[in-house]
Protein backbone atom coordinates (compact mmCIF):
# COMPACT_ATOMS: atom_id res chain seq x y z
CA UNK A 1 0.00 0.00 0.00
CA UNK A 2 2.38 2.50 1.35
CA UNK A 3 4.86 1.56 -2.15
CA UNK A 4 1.42 2.26 -3.97
CA UNK A 5 0.74 5.66 -2.57
CA UNK A 6 4.69 6.92 -3.03
CA UNK A 7 4.39 6.12 -6.69
CA UNK A 8 1.06 7.67 -7.39
CA UNK A 9 2.48 10.98 -5.55
CA UNK A 10 6.25 10.41 -8.02
CA UNK A 11 3.54 10.79 -10.89
CA UNK A 12 1.78 12.90 -9.87
CA UNK A 13 4.73 15.30 -9.14
CA UNK A 14 6.17 13.81 -12.50
CA UNK A 15 3.43 15.06 -14.16
CA UNK A 16 2.83 18.49 -12.46
CA UNK A 17 6.97 18.73 -13.33
CA UNK A 18 5.56 18.52 -17.36
CA UNK A 19 3.47 20.91 -16.74
CA UNK A 20 5.41 23.35 -15.63
CA UNK A 21 5.66 26.20 -18.60
CA UNK A 22 8.73 26.71 -20.47
CA UNK A 23 10.77 30.11 -19.62
CA UNK A 24 10.15 32.51 -22.09
CA UNK A 25 12.71 34.96 -23.27
CA UNK A 26 10.91 38.22 -22.57
CA UNK A 27 10.85 39.56 -26.06
CA UNK A 28 8.88 43.06 -26.95
CA UNK A 29 8.28 43.03 -30.32
CA UNK A 30 6.82 46.57 -30.22
CA UNK A 31 10.44 47.24 -29.76
CA UNK A 32 12.32 48.91 -32.74
CA UNK A 33 15.32 47.36 -33.54
CA UNK A 34 16.16 51.40 -35.20
CA UNK A 35 16.74 53.67 -32.24
CA UNK A 36 18.17 56.01 -33.61
CA UNK A 37 17.79 58.38 -36.57
CA UNK A 38 19.50 59.05 -39.59
CA UNK A 39 21.66 61.93 -41.04
CA UNK A 40 19.87 64.33 -43.01
CA UNK A 41 20.62 63.72 -46.72
CA UNK A 42 22.03 67.47 -47.06
CA UNK A 43 25.95 66.10 -45.27
CA UNK A 44 28.66 65.70 -47.33
CA UNK A 45 30.26 62.55 -47.30
CA UNK A 46 33.31 63.89 -45.57
CA UNK A 47 30.95 65.30 -43.00
CA UNK A 48 29.25 61.62 -42.44
CA UNK A 49 32.87 60.70 -42.11
CA UNK A 50 33.58 62.61 -39.65
CA UNK A 51 30.69 62.70 -37.63
CA UNK A 52 29.22 59.07 -38.02
CA UNK A 53 32.62 57.27 -37.46
CA UNK A 54 33.56 59.21 -34.52
CA UNK A 55 30.45 58.58 -32.54
CA UNK A 56 32.19 55.51 -30.74
CA UNK A 57 36.35 55.76 -31.24
CA UNK A 58 38.73 57.83 -32.77
CA UNK A 59 38.51 58.05 -36.81
CA UNK A 60 40.32 54.92 -38.10
CA UNK A 61 43.54 55.15 -40.29
CA UNK A 62 42.26 54.91 -43.88
CA UNK A 63 44.41 52.18 -45.40
CA UNK A 64 44.83 48.25 -45.87
CA UNK A 65 41.22 47.60 -47.27
CA UNK A 66 40.08 47.45 -50.70
CA UNK A 67 36.74 48.81 -51.50
CA UNK A 68 34.62 45.65 -50.99
CA UNK A 69 36.57 45.45 -47.47
CA UNK A 70 35.37 48.54 -46.74
CA UNK A 71 32.25 48.03 -47.68
CA UNK A 72 31.72 45.71 -45.40
CA UNK A 73 33.08 47.23 -42.41
CA UNK A 74 30.89 50.50 -42.97
CA UNK A 75 28.06 48.19 -43.35
CA UNK A 76 29.32 46.67 -39.97
CA UNK A 77 29.39 50.04 -38.22
CA UNK A 78 26.70 51.27 -39.89
CA UNK A 79 24.37 48.06 -38.16
CA UNK A 80 26.29 49.00 -35.30
CA UNK A 81 25.35 52.57 -35.04
CA UNK A 82 21.73 51.13 -35.42
CA UNK A 83 21.87 48.86 -32.60
CA UNK A 84 22.96 51.18 -29.78
CA UNK A 85 20.71 54.28 -30.87
CA UNK A 86 23.19 56.15 -32.69
CA UNK A 87 22.64 58.05 -35.26
CA UNK A 88 23.27 56.13 -38.43
CA UNK A 89 24.04 56.30 -42.50
CA UNK A 90 20.94 56.57 -44.42
CA UNK A 91 20.79 53.51 -46.87
CA UNK A 92 21.73 56.59 -50.12
CA UNK A 93 24.83 57.48 -47.94
CA UNK A 94 26.72 54.28 -47.92
CA UNK A 95 28.42 54.13 -50.92
CA UNK A 96 28.90 57.78 -51.18
CA UNK A 97 31.02 57.44 -48.10
CA UNK A 98 32.71 54.46 -49.20
CA UNK A 99 33.78 56.44 -52.52
CA UNK A 100 35.44 59.28 -49.66
CA UNK A 101 37.07 56.63 -47.54
CA UNK A 102 38.33 54.65 -50.59
CA UNK A 103 39.62 57.97 -52.02
CA UNK A 104 41.35 59.28 -48.89
CA UNK A 105 43.13 55.94 -48.62
CA UNK A 106 46.51 56.18 -48.71
CA UNK A 107 47.93 53.78 -51.56
CA UNK A 108 48.85 49.91 -50.64
C1 LIG B 1 28.20 52.35 -32.78
C2 LIG B 1 29.60 52.55 -32.49
C3 LIG B 1 30.53 52.64 -33.70
C4 LIG B 1 30.47 53.53 -34.73
C5 LIG B 1 29.51 54.69 -34.91
C6 LIG B 1 31.55 53.19 -35.63
N1 LIG B 1 32.25 52.15 -35.12
FE1 LIG B 1 33.93 51.34 -35.91
N2 LIG B 1 34.05 50.05 -34.36
C7 LIG B 1 33.14 49.95 -33.33
C8 LIG B 1 33.53 48.85 -32.47
C9 LIG B 1 32.78 48.40 -31.22
C10 LIG B 1 34.71 48.30 -33.02
C11 LIG B 1 35.55 47.12 -32.52
C12 LIG B 1 34.85 45.83 -32.71
C13 LIG B 1 34.67 45.38 -34.13
O1 LIG B 1 35.59 45.47 -34.94
O2 LIG B 1 33.56 44.93 -34.43
C14 LIG B 1 35.01 49.09 -34.20
C15 LIG B 1 36.10 48.88 -35.01
C16 LIG B 1 36.40 49.60 -36.15
C17 LIG B 1 37.56 49.38 -36.99
C18 LIG B 1 38.62 48.32 -36.77
C19 LIG B 1 38.07 47.04 -37.34
C20 LIG B 1 39.11 45.98 -37.54
O3 LIG B 1 38.70 44.90 -38.03
O4 LIG B 1 40.29 46.22 -37.26
C21 LIG B 1 37.48 50.27 -38.03
C22 LIG B 1 38.46 50.41 -39.18
C23 LIG B 1 36.27 51.03 -37.84
N3 LIG B 1 35.65 50.61 -36.67
C24 LIG B 1 35.85 51.99 -38.72
C25 LIG B 1 34.65 52.70 -38.57
C26 LIG B 1 34.11 53.58 -39.58
C27 LIG B 1 34.73 53.86 -40.95
C28 LIG B 1 32.96 54.10 -39.07
C29 LIG B 1 31.98 55.02 -39.75
C30 LIG B 1 31.30 54.48 -40.90
C31 LIG B 1 32.79 53.54 -37.72
N4 LIG B 1 33.83 52.69 -37.48
C32 LIG B 1 31.78 53.85 -36.84
C33 LIG B 1 32.06 50.75 -33.11
C34 LIG B 1 31.65 51.78 -33.94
Amino acid sequence: MAIAVTVFIAILFFVLFLLIPEPHEKKDSSAPLIQGRAYPSTLSSTDLFHMACSQCHNLPPLTHRDREEWRILVLKMNRKMMQTGKQYLSPEQVDPLIDYIVSQQKSF
